[in-house]
């Protein structure tokens, strides 16, 4: 090796790590990648090249270090120069207007500006960055001496390893590492596969993963970080205000939560606490509540401390998500389509402001994955709109009296042999006049999003269904009110308010009697594709595998599943009796996708929009011929992204390349094609 040859290789070497520190922040901190995929992986691997070649070039804040260093004997004590504090906690309205005027009163003040900041639900760390470098990183342990997790800190990629621009000579930071949601399933998932024990949640998986002492394992954990608070400084200074920090920390390349919000009063602040619970089931991190924050940093000294909670600052707690409690029995439902799903029949519990005292189970698999037994202490999760399902058995408070669940081998409801084919998770029962199918598919055809006859309820339709009155979607129309009230004993008024339900009904348009129907794999956009695209049922049911494969969004096998529903004679008997009864089965060619300025386009809306519903912008792109979907595909053309956008989307909108916009950019882009706005 010739001098030159090493100078040259040194230059190199720190050129692309600054090329590649540059391009992992805008990948890991910033969301926005400016290159490939595959460019990132070249310049990693000119990177590793030379540092195999020239080993004493390598240096431990080189990006190819975060991999993972050798594995500790145990970690080191860190004494924290300032105690790591806890927050002090409130439960409503009135008790964080109670530490605001306690606050103020204080001060002096009428008013005190805030900052609110999602509350994270992981483990909070705090990191120690000299002449703007990381140097070491504890956990908060008791809160006067952690531990150094330095090593594991370097797995994580949105992680600064150098900053950006000019950083005080030293510094602490302090943030707080959790998984991801997504990762976190993941990760359950392959442990289930192993036979390993399943973690409760991501925090107690981050735990797990944070406190690894072999920082190899650390390195394949989903693990993140977001910063939120200033520790000590040295050798520059930091700005007045709370908020002007967290700026500063963004700037220096911290990963900082974009719902963090500067609230000018205490109103401003409830408003954000219900903003932030509003979209909190959309995140793929688990948040607790909101941090509320007084902004004005001199103001914190005069507010100091009680006990080792400070009076400058609260959390703002929601209600928990997940509960402990006995999992009874598990029982077998059947549904519309035949799907047998174990649920869980549980002791009531609260969990998340509701009582519960059943959650799915999922499948057979799913059950034996996660071993959960009849008699287990069991996890419960709910979330938002989704069903309360079970986590995890907490298998150290068995007593061996529990017992195993066998799916059974006839359907529980009309004893049919049940089928399982191979490589699939569901064993559903096969006979297609399964009262259990028959009446679920009556409830699906009066729900909201089909056609909207929502008193026709799941006890009544049970009713209705045994007494012989209703045994498909087409006897809704043919019930009397003198059948009505004999039967549940509804009384007239009720009677008359459903047959006016049934009666409206009958104007909803094509795509929800499509919907109705209930065909296999037919959500609401692919109905309404549908209905765009043929006009009429008659259409659609003539039409052949190749007319259906045709349409956006639809793939063979959802094709095939409507071709076969059409070939069903069962199935055309209740279309015909929905004919009979006067219900639209065409429309006009309003707008099929194949006229208007946005033909031939595909997008796709994800997040809360200010100006428009979700739905108005979909209304708004499809009457002017494009096409909306759920899901991004290499068929996207562009993607509008709201607040709170979901991960999965935008994730695959950046891997395909895809335009995403925001309402302006919606906008500009409508103006360019010459669509209306309106
Ligand atoms: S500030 C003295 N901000 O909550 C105030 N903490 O209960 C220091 N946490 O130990 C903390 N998100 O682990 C702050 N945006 C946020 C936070 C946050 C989560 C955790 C942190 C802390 C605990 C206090």
């Amino acid at each position: 090796m010739t001098d030159v040859e090493f100078q040259n290789a040194r230059q190199r070497a720190e050129e692309l790590r600054s090329i590649i520190n540059y391009h992992n922040y805008r990948y890991y901190v910033l969301d926005s990648p400016e290159i490939s995929d595959a460019e990132y992986d070249a310049l990693m691997e000119e990177l590793r090249t030379i540092e195999v070649e020239y080993p004493q070039l390598v240096t431990p804040d080189s990006p190819t270090q975060r991999v993972g260093a050798e594995p500790l004997p145990s970690f080191e004590p860190v004494q924290h120069r300032l105690p790591m504090l806890s927050l002090g906690n409130v439960f409503s309205e009135q008790e964080l207007r109670a530490w605001y005027q306690r606050a103020c009163s204080l001060l002096g003040e009428d008013e005190a500006a805030l900052v609110g900041e999602p509350k994270i639900d992981g483990l909070a760390v705090a990191l120690v960055y000299e002449n703007g470098r990381f140097v070491q990183g504890a956990t908060r342990g008791n809160g006067l001496v952690g531990e150094n997790v330095s090593a594991n800190l370097r797995t994580i990629k949105s992680i600064p390893i150098v900053l950006r621009g000019q950083a005080p000579e030293s510094f602490e930071i302090r943030g707080e590492v959790y998984m991801t949601r997504s990762g976190f399933e993941q990760l359950n998932n392959e442990r289930a596969a192993q036979g390993q024990p399943l973690f409760a949640n991501p925090r107690n998986a981050a735990a797990g993963a944070l406190r690894q002492l072999d920082p190899r394992v650390s390195a394949t954990r989903p693990l993140n970080a977001w910063f939120y608070q200033l520790g000590w400084l040295e050798g520059g200074s930091a700005p007045d205000t709370h908020h002007e920090v967290l700026r500063w920390f963004a700037e220096l390349g911290f990963r900082v939560n974009p719902l963090n919000r500067r609230c000018a009063t205490i109103v401003d602040a409830l408003r954000y606490t219900h903003d932030v619970g509003h979209v909190r089931d959309t995140l793929d991190y688990d948040i607790d509540g909101c941090v509320v924050k007084v902004d004005r940093r001199d103001w914190w000294d005069e507010l100091g401390y009680v006990g080792r909670e400070p009076r400058w600052a609260t959390a703002y707690k929601y209600p928990p998500q997940q509960a402990t409690t006995r999992l009874l029995q598990i029982d077998v439902s059947v549904g519309r389509t035949g799907v047998l799903t174990p649920y869980a029949v549980l002791e009531p519990v609260r969990v998340a402001g509701a009582t519960i005292s059943q959650a799915t189970l999922f499948n057979e698999d799913n059950i034996r994955r996660k071993d959960v037994r009849q008699g287990d202490w069991v996890i419960i999760e709910r979330r938002g709109e989704v069903i309360p399902y079970v986590v995890a058995p907490v298998a150290s408070r068995r007593t061996g009296e529990e017992q195993l669940f066998e799916m059974p081998d006839r359907c529980p409801v009309c004893g049919t042999p049940v089928q399982r084919r191979p490589g699939e998770a569901m064993t559903f029962c096969p006979n297609p006049r399964c009262p259990a199918q028959a009446y679920r598919r009556v409830l699906h055809f009066a729900s909201r999003a089909a056609l909207d006859i929502q008193r026709l309820g799941e006890k009544l339709a049970l009713a209705l269904f045994t007494a012989g009155l209703v045994q498909d979607p087409g006897d809704v129309y043919l019930v009397t009110k003198d059948q009505l009230v004999q039967v549940e004993r509804l009384g007239e008024k009720s009677a008359e308010n459903l047959l006016g339900q049934i009666e409206a009904s009958k104007q909803k348009p094509l795509r929800n009697v499509l919907y109705g129907l209930g065909i296999r794999h037919v959500g609401e956009q692919t109905a309404d594709a549908l209905a765009r695209a043929f006009a009429s049922l008659d259409r659609v049911a003539e039409a052949s595998l190749s007319d259906l494969e045709a349409v956006p969004d639809i793939g063979p096998i959802v094709a095939q599943s409507i071709f076969e529903f059409f070939r069903d004679a069962d199935n055309l008997r209740v279309i015909d009796k929905l004919r009979r009864a006067g219900l639209c089965l065409a429309q006009e060619r309003v707008t099929p996708a194949t006229e208007g300025p946005l033909a031939g386009t595909t997008a796709v809306v994800t997040g809360t929009l200010g100006r428009w519903t979700r739905e108005g912008v979909q209304d708004l792109l499809r009457s002017q011929g494009a096409t909306v979907s759920d899901s991004v595909s290499r068929k996207t053309d562009l993607v509008v992204v709201g607040a709170s956008p979901g991960g999965t989307k935008l994730k695959r909108a950046q891997e395909l390349g895809i335009q995403m916009v925001d309402e302006d950019g919606l906008v500009a882009w409508l103006r360019e094609r010459g669509a209306a706005v309106e």
